[in-house]
C-alpha cells in the first residue's frame, strides 16, 4: 500500500509541475503566475478540489504520442470563495501553451455541466495559444463543445472569464459568451485576427497590444468589463465581484450584514445638483452616498462614461445600479451607453438582481453618427432590457428626465415599481429653452419675449410635479432621505411577483 500512495504522491508531481520547470520560470518571468497559483489566489485557501489531473490527449500525429503531460493543459475542478460554491478552469500555458486539445475541452466541458447541474458559477481562467494546432478539427469540435455550454448556461449560472495572456481566434468567443470579462494589464489581449493577418488584408499596423489589449478592449470596444494591474490583484477583485453575485438563476446573491444604518441621512445630497441646468455634477457621488458603506463596484468604468452600470449593497443585499452620468456627454444616451446599460440590466433579471436607477438625462445624443450607427436599435435595446425585466425596479429621477429618454429610464410606464424624483427634478418632453424656440418660432427675434416664454414653461415643467399629479412619480423625495426611502422601497418588493407571457424567448433588438 505504502508504494502504490508513495507512486500516487509521484504521479501528482509530475502533473503539478505541468509543462516543467522552465516553461514555469518564463511564466514567471513574463510576470505571469501559473495555473495552479491563480487558483490558490482565486480560491479560498484549501477549498480546491481538483478533478481529471491524469487525463492526457489521445493525439499521436507530429510526435504527439511521445509527448504526453498529465492534465493536458487546464486545471479544473472546484472550490469555494468566502465558503461559496464555484466550479473553475484554469489553462496552463507551460503545458503545449494552454492550447485546446479535445481531451482539455471534455474536462472544461464536464465542470460546466457540474456547475450547471449543481447551480455554481463557474471562473474560467484564459491562459492559450488557441486551438491545438496538433489536433486539427478534433479540437475545433472541443471549442464548440464549450460555446454550446456557455449559452446552455447563460442565464442559468454566473459565468465569468479572466483574460490571463493570450486569447485569440475563434477562442474569445467563449469568454465573449460569458458574463463577465475581466482582463489583465499589459498581459493579456484577444483578438480574432491577430496582428500579422490584420497587416496582410487591410494593410494596417498595429501592435497586439493595440489591437486587443485590456486598454482596448475597457475603453474601445467594450469587449472587457474591467483590467487589473497584475494577476493577483485581477484575481481579488473577481473575488470581490463573485460576492455580489447569486450562484444560480433563481438563488438569491449573499446578504452581507452591514454596520451603515438604513436611515443614515447625508445631507451633501441636499446641495449636490447645481444651482444651472447646464452645470454638471458627479453621479458616482450620488451612488457612493447611498450605498452600503460608500461601496461602488463599477463595470465598464472605461467605456460609455455618460452611463455608469455596476453593483452596490443596500441593506447588505447586492442591487445593480444604472445611472445617467452628467459628466460626460451631459448624461445623454448614446449608441455606446444604451448597450453597455442593457446588457447589464439584463444580467440583473436574469439573476433576480434588483435594479435602482438615478435618472439625469437630457435625451439621445442628437447627430448623423449617431443615427447612421443605428441608435435606433442600439437604444431601442435598453427600452427593451428595462421593459422586459421582472426584477424589483426603483428610480430616482435627481435632475433632467427628458424626451424618450425618460420613458426609457425605467419610468413608471415601462412598468417600475417606485419612481421617486428629487424636488430639483425636471421631467418634460425638453429643456425649457429648446422647447421655447419651438412653440414660439415667431418670437423668436425678441429677446424679451422669449425669455419671459422660457421662465413660463420652466415654471410649468421643469420639475417634478406635472409627473406627480398623474401619478408616474409616486413620491418627491427630499435628497439628504434617498438612502432610507430607497431601502424602504426595495423592502416592500421583497416578494413582488411578475412574469412574461409564455414565449420562447422574446427578439430583443440585437
Ligand atoms: C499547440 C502551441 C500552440 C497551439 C503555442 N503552443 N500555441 N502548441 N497548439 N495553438 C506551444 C508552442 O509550440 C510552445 O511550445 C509553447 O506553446 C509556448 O509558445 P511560444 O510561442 O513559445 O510562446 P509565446 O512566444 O509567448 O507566444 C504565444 C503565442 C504563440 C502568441 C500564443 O505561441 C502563437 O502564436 N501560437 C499559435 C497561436 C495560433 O495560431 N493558434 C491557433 C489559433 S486558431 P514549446 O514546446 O516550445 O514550449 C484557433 C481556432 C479556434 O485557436 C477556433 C475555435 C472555433
Amino acid at each position: 500500500m505504502q508504494k502504490i500512495i508513495a507512486e500516487l504522491e509521484e504521479k501528482r508531481r509530475q502533473a503539478r509541475l505541468g509543462g516543467g520547470q522552465k516553461r514555469i520560470d518564463t511564466q514567471h518571468g513574463k510576470g505571469k503566475l501559473t495555473a495552479r497559483e491563480r487558483l490558490d489566489v482565486l480560491l479560498d485557501p484549501g477549498s480546491f478540489e481538483e478533478y481529471d489531473m491524469f487525463v492526457t490527449h489521445r493525439a499521436t500525429d507530429f510526435g504527439m504520442a511521445e509527448t504526453i503531460i498529465p492534465g493536458d493543459g487546464v486545471v479544473t475542478g472546484w472550490g469555494t470563495i468566502d465558503g461559496r460554491l464555484t466550479y473553475v478552469f484554469s489553462q496552463d500555458f507551460t503545458v503545449f501553451g494552454g492550447s485546446l486539445s479535445e481531451t482539455h475541452a471534455k474536462k472544461i466541458c464536464k465542470i460546466m455541466d457540474l456547475a450547471m447541474q449543481n447551480g455554481a458559477p463557474v471562473i474560467g481562467l484564459n491562459d492559450s495559444g488557441g486551438a491545438r494546432i496538433q489536433e486539427g478539427v478534433a479540437s475545433l469540435g472541443g471549442y464548440a463543445d464549450v460555446f454550446w455550454r456557455n449559452v446552455q448556461a447563460s442565464g442559468a449560472v454566473p459565468q465569468i472569464s479572466v483574460i490571463m495572456g493570450p486569447c485569440a481566434g475563434g477562442a474569445v468567443y467563449s469568454p465573449a459568451m460569458t458574463d463577465f470579462i475581466y482582463m489583465v494589464k499589459d498581459t493579456s489581449y484577444m483578438f480574432v485576427t491577430g496582428p500579422d493577418v490584420v497587416k496582410t488584408v487591410t494593410n494596417e499596423s498595429v501592435t497586439q497590444e493595440e489591437l486587443g489589449g485590456a486598454s482596448t478592449h475597457t475603453k474601445i470596444s467594450s469587449v472587457a468589463d474591467a483590467a487589473f494591474d497584475n494577476d493577483i490583484e485581477t484575481l481579488l477583485e473577481v473575488r470581490r465581484l463573485f460576492g455580489y453575485l447569486p450562484l444560480a438563476a433563481g438563488h438569491k446573491p449573499p446578504r452581507l450584514p452591514s454596520i451603515d444604518p438604513i436611515d443614515r441621512v447625508d445631507m451633501s445630497l441636499d446641495t449636490i445638483i447645481p444651482d444651472s441646468a447646464n452645470k454638471p455634477y458627479d453621479m458616482r457621488e450620488v451612488i457612493e452616498k447611498i450605498a452600503d458603506e460608500g461601496e461602488f463596484l463599477e463595470l465598464q468604468k472605461e467605456h460609455a462614461g455618460n452611463i455608469l452600470v455596476g453593483f452596490i449593497r443596500l441593506d447588505g443585499e447586492t442591487i445593480g445600479v444604472v445611472a445617467n452620468q452628467p459628466l460626460v456627454l451631459a448624461g445623454c444616451l448614446d449608441i455606446n451607453a444604451s448597450k453597455k446599460a442593457a446588457r447589464f440590466i439584463r444580467f440583473c433579471d436574469s439573476f433576480e438582481i434588483p435594479i435602482l436607477t438615478f435618472v439625469d438625462v437630457p435625451g439621445f445624443l442628437p447627430g448623423v453618427a449617431q443615427e447612421y450607427g443605428g441608435i435606433i436599435k442600439h437604444g431601442a435595446k435598453l427600452l427593451f432590457a428595462y421593459a422586459e425585466a421582472t426584477v424589483p425596479l426603483v428610480t430616482v429621477i435627481t435632475r433632467k428626465a427628458y424626451g424618450g429618454a425618460y420613458d426609457v429610464m425605467a419610468s413608471k410606464h415601462i412598468k417600475a415599481d417606485v419612481n421617486y424624483a428629487w424636488p430639483s427634478a425636471e421631467i418634460a418632453v425638453m429643456g425649457a429653452k429648446g422647447a421655447t424656440e419651438i412653440l414660439y418660432r415667431s418670437e423668436l427675434g425678441d429677446k424679451d419675449k422669449i425669455a419671459q416664454r422660457t421662465a413660463e414653461y420652466e415654471a410649468r415643467f421643469a420639475n417634478p410635479f406635472v409627473a406627480a399629479e398623474r401619478g408616474f412619480i409616486d413620491d418627491v423625495i427630499m435628497p439628504h432621505g434617498t438612502r432610507r426611502r430607497v431601502i424602504r422601497a426595495f423592502a416592500t418588493l421583497k416578494h413582488k411577483q411578475s412574469s412574461m407571457p409564455k414565449k420562447k424567448h422574446d427578439n430583443i433588438p440585437l
